[in-house]
């Protein structure tokens, strides 16, 4: 009986953790991301290969707050994609992955997600 509650009692702090990590706000809206991106170049002195490990931590942060937004603009899964790529290819360039910054350049063309999202 008591392992029956403690089992119940689990599951139920297991699945508020799950959405509460669903509906997480991020911390930075797009423009904001967007102005760290390419106003201040972050993206482009990471990918010129002149990127700090700050910066490359920095540019990982971003992007993941990137990803928990939702555009205005265009399909929600096509979203997903574009951004869970980015952050995964940040994540090879944090990480010091071969060819990481090659396809981080691939994936985060301005105009790709423009064209789709903006
Ligand atoms: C993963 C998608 C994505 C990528 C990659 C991306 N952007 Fe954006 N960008 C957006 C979206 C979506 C908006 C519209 C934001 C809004 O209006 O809320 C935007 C808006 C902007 C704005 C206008 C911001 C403002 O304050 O109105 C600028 C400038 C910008 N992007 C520059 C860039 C540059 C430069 C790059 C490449 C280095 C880039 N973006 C890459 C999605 C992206």
């Amino acid at each position: 009986m008591r392992i029956a509650l403690s089992l119940g009692l689990a599951a139920l702090f297991l699945s508020a953790g799950f959405a509460m990590a669903e509906t997480e706000k991020p911390k930075m809206t797009i423009k904001e991301v967007m102005k760290v991106v390419a106003k201040d170049k972050l993206l482009a002195k990471v990918t010129d290969g002149k990127g700090t490990d700050e910066d490359k931590k920095k540019l990982l942060e971003v992007f993941e707050e990137l990803a928990k937004n939702t555009p205005k603009k265009g399909d929600a899964e096509s979203w997903k994609k574009l951004t869970a790529s980015i952050v995964e290819s940040a994540k090879g360039v944090v990480e010091g992955k071969e060819g990481s910054i090659e396809t981080l350049k691939k994936v985060s063309k301005c105009g790709d997600c423009h064209s789709a999202h903006k």
